[in-house]
């Protein structure tokens, strides 16, 4: 085989958003807010987005988890997937991203419903569990990623039989192939990728997702 040409990889990635992902007013926006306010570029791809939002649509889905909402980027693709009578809960550790997140997605004007929760996620994700809330149908985890694998034991309890679980970054560039990786982020996406191939619970598959650097989105139906 040949070698991977990254430029060629790249290329074919701006060729399918301008097939699939034409340019958006309320999305670009979205972005040009969280810059503005000083916010990583961490959000998913436009390609990515419209992954999760094609997942979300072809799993019929009424209720979204989102776990890491950043600036509501994904948010927002999750968002216009859902009925206008649906639900979307997103969790996020830091109030000012919470903000930011907040006043994009109302100027956006989403029909569904979004409640976004503030503090620790496995907290939120445990106060959702004991108020014994209705099942998700698909729950997107994006968050710190040392914590994947706690989100995940706690995500399986908010679930049902045919719920999607999801998670961003578990290719790491490729680091989650070391036997050992040193970066606690890389660590935990690499436990993760072995708790889900591992669970009798789940029947899963991570694609390969490619931009500038190659990563993956892990999917995962519960039996
Ligand atoms: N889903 C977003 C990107 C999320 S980036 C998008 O694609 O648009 C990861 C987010 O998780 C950041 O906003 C970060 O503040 C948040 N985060 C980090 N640790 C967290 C924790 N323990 N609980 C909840 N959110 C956390
Ligand atoms: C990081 C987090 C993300 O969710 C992502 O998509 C890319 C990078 C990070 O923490 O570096
Ligand atoms: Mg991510």
């Amino acid at each position: 085989m040949e070698p991977l040409n990254e430029q060629l990889i790249e290329q074919i990635d701006t060729y399918i958003e301008s097939l699939f992902t034409p340019a958006d007013a309320a999305l670009s926006q979205n972005l040009v807010d969280a810059e503005a306010a000083g916010m990583p570029q961490i959000n998913v791809s436009p390609n990515q987005g419209r992954l999760l939002y094609l997942l979300t649509k072809i799993a019929g889905a009424r209720r979204v988890l989102e776990v890491g909402t950043l600036g509501g980027y994904s948010t927002t693709w999750l968002a216009r997937a859902l009925p206008a009578d649906g639900l979307l809960i997103t969790l996020e550790l830091d109030p000012k991203h919470a903000e930011v997140a907040r006043r994009s997605l109302d100027r956006a004007a989403l029909a569904p419903a979004i409640n976004i929760r503030i503090g620790p996620a496995a907290d939120s994700l445990c106060d959702l569990i004991r108020s014994g809330t209705a099942p998700f149908d698909v729950i997107f985890i994006d968050a710190d990623k040392s914590g994947y694998v706690e989100y995940l034991e706690l995500a399986m309890q908010l679930s049902r039989p045919g719920t999607l679980i999801l998670a961003d970054n578990v290719i790491r560039h490729g680091l989650v192939l070391e036997a050992h990786p040193a970066d606690p982020s890389d660590a935990g996406a690499k436990a993760y990728n072995e708790a889900i191939a591992g669970d009798p619970r789940l029947e899963s598959l991570i694609l390969p997702i490619v931009r500038a650097r190659v990563d993956g989105l892990s999917i995962s139906r519960v039996r």
